[in-house]
C-alpha cells in the first residue's frame, strides 16, 4: 500500500475530521503513505479534472480535530443512483480511483453510502474499507458510530435550556430530533435530559397516552414537561410527517407540530415546538466522537496495511473489530424492545409508548 484515498460520504456528522487526521498520521507514521482526501464525497472522483488534495502534516496543524463538518465535503444527494444521461458516473469513479493510482481507499460514510460503494468496488476492483459514521446510530454490527454521540449531547443541551423556559411558562415543550427511521438520539437524549414522554418509530404511542402522562404529572402538581420526539415518529393515522421541498426532495419533520396541536386541540395545555434540525449535526464532535473517529481511522488503515478489504471497522463490547461491509448493511439497527434503554426509561416513570 503506497498510496491510499479517504472520502466521506452522505450527512455529515460531529468526528470526520478527527477521523481523516487520524488516518493521515496512522497511514504516514506508521507506513509512510501518501494519502489523498478525495473532494465532496464520491464527486471528487467521478468529475474532470479530479478533485482532490494530498494531506500532509500542515493540513492538521490547526485546530480540525475540533471541528464539525467534513472539510473534505460531501453530499447525501445519492447521484450515483440516478445514471447520467450522457456518461456512466459509476465508470468515471472506478477510472478516477485508478488514474489517481490508488492502492486502497478508506470510505467514511452511513448504510447508504456503503452499499453503494461496495457494489462500484467489486465491479472496478477497488480496494475499500468502510468507517461508520451517522448520528442517527442505525448501521448494523456497531454499538455506535461516529456523531451519534454529539447529536445526542446537542440534543440534551436543547432539553436542557427548553427546560427552564417549561417550568418558567408552565408549558410542555417538545423537541423533534433528528434518527432517520431509528429512535437512538430521542431515547438517548431523552433519559438524560430528563424527558418526561419520548416518542420513537419503534413503538406505538397514543396522544391518550401522552395526555394521561401528562394529567398524572398536573396531579402532582408538575405543570410542565419536556417531550423528545423523533423525526419518523407517526401520525396516529399510521402516515409519517414528509414535507416535499421545492427542488422535489421530501424531507422528514413536522411531527412535533402535530403532537402538539393534538395535546392543544384536547387539554388547556400550552404546547411549544422546537425542531433541532442540522444543529445535531453540525456541533463540535464530542470528546467520545473524536475518540472513537481516532480509534477507527488506525484501524481503518491497518485493514488496508494487511491486505483486508471489503471490512467495516465496528465497536463491539468496548473493542475495535472488523466485520464484512455485508454484515454491517443486512440489517438496519433499529431501537429494540429488549433494549436496556427502554428499560431504563419505564423505570424512571417515561411515557414512551403503550407499553409496559
Ligand atoms: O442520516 C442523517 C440525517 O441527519 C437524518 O437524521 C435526517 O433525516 C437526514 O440526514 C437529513 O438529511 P439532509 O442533509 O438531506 O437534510
Amino acid at each position: 500500500m503506497k498510496k491510499i484515498g479517504i472520502l466521506t460520504s452522505g450527512g455529515d456528522c460531529g468526528g470526520l475530521n478527527a477521523a481523516i487526521r487520524s488516518i493521515f498520521f496512522r497511514a504516514k507514521n506508521k507506513y509512510g503513505m501518501t494519502v489523498f482526501g478525495i473532494k465532496n464525497g464520491t464527486t471528487g472522483l467521478v468529475q474532470r479534472p479530479l478533485d482532490f488534495i494530498e494531506l500532509n502534516q500542515k493540513t492538521f496543524s490547526g485546530y480540525l480535530l475540533k471541528q464539525g463538518g467534513t472539510f473534505l465535503g460531501t453530499t447525501n444527494k445519492g447521484s450515483l443512483k440516478a445514471k447520467d444521461k450522457i456518461v456512466d458516473q459509476e465508470k468515471l469513479l472506478i477510472d478516477g480511483y485508478h488514474q489517481l493510482g490508488l492502492d486502497g481507499l478508506i470510505i467514511i460514510g452511513g448504510d447508504g453510502s456503503m452499499n453503494i460503494l461496495q457494489k462500484i468496488a467489486k465491479k472496478g476492483n477497488l480496494k475499500i474499507v468502510a468507517i461508520p459514521k451517522t448520528i442517527d446510530n442505525d448501521v448494523g454490527a456497531t454499538d455506535f458510530s461516529i456523531g451519534f454521540d454529539t447529536a445526542v449531547n446537542v440534543a440534551t443541551q436543547a432539553l436542557d435550556n427548553l427546560h427552564s423556559t417549561a417550568v418558567s411558562h408552565s408549558r410542555s415543550m417538545i423537541l423533534e430530533v433528528m434518527g432517520r427511521d431509528a429512535g437512538h438520539i430521542a431515547l438517548s437524549s431523552g433519559i438524560a435530559g430528563g424527558a418526561d414522554v419520548i416518542l420513537i418509530p419503534e413503538i406505538k404511542y397514543s396522544i391518550k397516552g401522552i395526555i394521561n402522562k401528562l394529567n398524572e404529572m398536573k396531579k402532582r402538581d408538575v405543570k410542565h414537561s419536556l417531550i423528545v420526539v423523533a423525526e419518523a415518529v407517526k401520525m396516529e393515522n399510521g402516515k409519517k410527517v414528509i414535507h416535499e421541498f421545492k427542488d422535489g426532495q421530501k424531507r422528514l419533520g413536522g411531527i412535533g407540530e402535530y403532537i402538539a396541536n393534538q395535546i392543544m386541540s384536547k387539554t388547556d395545555i400550552e404546547c411549544r415546538v422546537t425542531a433541532l434540525g442540522h444543529v445535531q449535526r453540525g456541533a463540535p464532535p464530542t470528546a467520545n466522537d473524536r475518540i472513537l473517529a481516532s480509534a477507527f481511522g488506525v484501524y481503518a488503515v491497518d485493514l488496508l496495511e494487511k491486505g483486508k478489504f471489503d471490512k467495516m471497522v465496528a465497536y463491539k463490547n468496548r473493542k475495535i473489530i472488523d466485520v464484512t461491509i455485508n454484515e454491517a448493511i443486512k440489517t438496519y439497527k433499529n431501537v429494540e424492545r429488549n433494549d436496556p434503554l427502554v428499560e431504563t426509561a419505564l423505570s424512571l416513570g417515561i411515557y414512551i409508548g403503550d407499553i409496559k
